[in-house]
């Protein structure tokens, strides 16, 4: 939950409330966990929802304001308090920072005086983003072709990280015109993404955990719309915020794209800490992985972008892996094997086999993978601060020329 700052506000006047929320609700890291316009209750409040920070309107009444001050410091010590007046009178600033409060700023409260406020109480990095949880991953996973199996390996990727009781895992279906990730998972899901596009402007913590459904494995889904629509739900800065609010309750998102390239996924990559390609070693997938890397550099993804072989082991029609690694100009960082008839029954049953056939080979790989990006993720971000390059060979150039 660290990546993401939770914070409560009080504020008697509606007027100053509303403008301290907008101004919140703007910053994708935030996490406005409750808000109170009556300082008698706040304490109470925070107790209740335990926020990182809470932010004490001081003007309606400053008597009372900085009573509540003292009150939340003193009932929730782990709390930072942030004081907002349009007072910088001497004697209150001091009476404020004696009952407990860490900040005092200026209303109406600007972003970067807020921002600055944050990083001195170390809520927040100097890059002005929030700070990251090691073990928080954001994986994007787009198939390099129609039917590679983008989402058997998302939904039992996912389903093996939750297997690890230190991880919160959802998957997120973004695949909006067919995805079938409730399928994989056998779910009848009573809210999709749908709903978050329609509460966007007023999205609240319990709201988005209503529109995911739990999964036996434990992993959560947020589904696709149940119906096709010609508009995309949101918009890609809207997504990011959607993203950026789930990161404040999962240690991981998967997010199955599809593989259009839309504006929303793109912005599922942009906001990524990996992008998984997947592909099968034929022709038209690899061909297409050549131009993925093409798209991945042109948009400066490419440093986190790593190919996963699926199906590896098909037999005589597939290209061997060496050739394969030739065209491609990059590592593999994952291979899963073929396995059809446990993959097909697991989809028709809507039982991922991660959990029906748990020492399968092709359950064991996916186990590796998820473990990989457990290390990874607890050893820090170095292992991919570098593209896993290679020099592209000439044997299929003739691939990059279409
Ligand atoms: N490792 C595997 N071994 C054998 N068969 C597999 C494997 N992975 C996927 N498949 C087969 O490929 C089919 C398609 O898989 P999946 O739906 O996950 O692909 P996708 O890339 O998500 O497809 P779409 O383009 O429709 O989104 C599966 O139903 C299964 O038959
Ligand atoms: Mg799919």
């Amino acid at each position: 939950m660290t990546n993401v700052v939770r914070m409560a506000i009080v504020d008697p006047i509606d007027s100053s409330r509303n403008s301290l929320k907008n101004l919140l609700l703007g910053i994708d890291w935030v996490w406005l966990e409750a808000e109170c316009s009556r300082y008698e209750y706040f304490t109470e409040i925070v107790e209740q929802t335990k926020p990182a920070v809470a932010l004490v309107s001081l003007d309606a009444d400053p008597q009372l304001g900085l009573a509540a001050v003292a009150e939340v410091s003193m009932a929730v010590p782990s709390c930072s308090i942030m004081v907002v007046s349009k007072s910088q009178e001497g004697s209150l600033i001091l009476q404020a920072m004696r009952n407990g409060a860490k900040e005092f700023l200026s209303a109406p409260l600007k972003l970067d005086d807020f921002m600055a406020a944050l990083e001195r109480m170390q809520h927040i990095s100097g890059g002005g983003r929030a700070g990251k949880s090691k073990s928080n991953r954001v994986i994007t996973m787009v198939g390099a072709s129609g039917g590679v199996g983008c989402t058997a390996l998302a939904v039992n990727l996912g389903c093996a990280l939750a297997a690890n009781p230190d991880n919160g895992v959802a998957v997120i279906d973004l695949d909006l015109a067919l995805g079938d990730a409730d399928v994989w998972l056998d779910i009848i899901p009573d809210y999709t993404i749908q709903d978050v596009a329609d509460n966007i402007t007023r999205l609240d913590y319990s709201m988005l955990k209503r529109s995911l459904t739990q999964h036996a494995s434990k992993a959560f889904l947020l589904p696709r719309p149940v119906h096709l629509e010609m508009e995309a739900p949101m918009s890609p800065d809207q997504l990011q915020r959607v993203i950026g609010l789930l990161k404040a309750t999962f240690t991981h998102l998967i997010i199955d794209v599809s593989k259009s390239f839309t504006p929303l996924d793109v912005a599922a990559m942009q906001v990524a800490d990996d992008i998984f390609v997947v592909t099968q070693l034929d022709l038209p997938c690899l061909r297409n992985v050549v131009r993925m890397n093409s798209f991945m550099e042109e948009h400066d993804l490419a440093g986190k972008t790593k190919v996963i072989v699926n199906r590896a082991g098909l037999g005589e029609s597939q290209i061997s892996l060496n050739k394969a690694l030739e065209t491609i100009g990059r590592e593999v960082y994952g291979q899963i094997p073929n396995e059809y008839h446990i993959v097909v029954e697991s989809r028709n049953n809507g039982v991922p086999f991660i959990t029906e056939h748990p020492t399968s080979k092709i359950s064991k790989a996916i186990q590796q993978l998820a473990q990989k990006i457990d290390e990874h993720a607890e050893f820090g971000a170095a292992a991919s601060a570098e593209p896993e390059k290679k020099k592209s060979n000439s044997i299929f150039s003739f691939l990059t020329k279409r």
